[in-house]
């Protein structure tokens, strides 16, 4: 098992990454926290899965258990509505202060259990468990929280950082074949943001489900590129920004597409595009740009779209990181190196047309 330390401003926390550790959940929630109740919130796919097996492990390291709380599985759930069941669910099990929320599924059960505990109570502990290659490499480490509203994704949330991340690779062999794929677009990316050698392994030998060692090595890798980000800016006012990489255009095609495409097929495709404009503006090499798109392609990643400029910049424009006339874009220089440009929206619709 693998431990990665945080230090976010707010709070410090370790991430464990293994192999079989939910067994020991009990163990390391009563490590972290002391807590001696909590709750389980889940979703309707991954609960049936794992929630017997992670609430045996809470009660076999004496921890009471209260009834856990599922909504149903998918984006759509990601809604005020259901935020409001979870809130009223805690109430009505009498949580207090002192206990502890376990978020355990992907990336929207991570945003659902991680927003409900900033608000209850105004704000109880959360362990972080997640079951998704996307949740366990990205989102479940770093506090960002979040439901959407009609207007768009993610309006409504709060920094929270979780007390523990509890990340086994074992639960990904239960993972869909094109979720898996999906989730590769932020492995491919944090590469590219900061690991060169990550880089060289994932273009010799692409990512699979199969093969859990190599996956814990590798989530491991990805928390800890994660952790050195948020541990030196959790709110996002600078270095975080370099985690969007790839999202300006990402986010657009996501939202342009009705989320019909996964995020990080999105996210891949961005990728791709706003390097191949960096290698066309001489910001980063022709061999840069080649190597991501290659690297994307070996991993089934779409590596541009479909969608003309003009629909994308629409959504560009309710992008919530647009500041007036002008939006942060993130662009490689390098493998391992990337900086964060301000640029206006028509510099942004020619790069999206030299990307394609
Ligand atoms: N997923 C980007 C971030 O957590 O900042």
């Amino acid at each position: 098992m693998e431990t990665i330390k945080v230090g976010a401003a707010s709070r410090s926390y370790e991430v464990l990454v293994g192999t079989g550790i939910l067994d020991r959940l009990g163990e390391f929630v009563r490590a972290s926290t002391g807590c001696s109740r909590c709750c389980v919130i889940t979703e309707s796919t991954v609960g049936p899965l794992y929630a017997d097996a992670a609430e045996d492990a809470l009660l076999a390291s004496g921890l009471d258990v209260a009834p856990r709380l599922t909504f149903t599985a998918g984006e759509s759930s990601k809604t005020l509505a259901t935020l409001g069941m979870l809130l009223e669910g805690l109430a009505e099990r009498e949580l207090t202060r002192d206990d502890v929320v376990i978020a355990l599924g992907g990336g929207v059960t991570g945003d659902m259990g991680g927003l409900a505990a900033a608000l209850y109570l105004r704000g109880i502990r959360v362990v972080q468990v997640p079951t998704s290659l996307l949740a366990m490499v990205d989102s479940s480490v770093g506090g960002k929280t979040a439901v959407d509203l009609m207007a768009g994704k993610n309006l409504v949330g709060a920094f929270w950082q979780p007390s523990l991340v509890v990340a086994d690779v074992s639960t990904l062999s239960t993972i869909p074949g094109d979720l898996f794929r999906d989730s590769c677009g932020e492995v491919v990316k944090h590469a590219v943001l900061a690991d060169p050698t990550l880089l060289v392994e994932l273009e010799r030998s692409p990512l699979t489900a199969a093969g859990v060692d190599r996956l814990a090595s590798v989530v491991a890798r990805n928390v800890s590129i994660k952790r050195d980000v948020v541990s030196a800016d959790e709110r996002e006012r600078g270095l975080r920004q370099t985690l969007n990489l790839g999202h300006t255009i990402g986010h657009a095609i996501e939202a342009a597409g009705d989320f019909s495409l996964g995020h990080g097929s999105c996210v891949a495709a961005g990728l791709c595009m706003i390097a191949r404009a960096a290698a066309c503006r001489g910001w980063c090499s022709a061999d840069t740009a080649e190597r991501i798109e290659r690297c994307a392609e070996a991993h089934g990643l779409p590596t541009s779209t479909a969608l003309p400029t003009e629909t994308l910049m629409r959504y560009v424009a309710h992008d919530k990181k647009r500041h007036g006339d002008s939006v942060n874009i993130v662009v490689p220089l390098e493998v391992g190196r990337c900086e964060v440009r301000t640029v206006d929206l028509d510099e942004l619709r020619c790069l999206i047309d030299l990307g394609r």
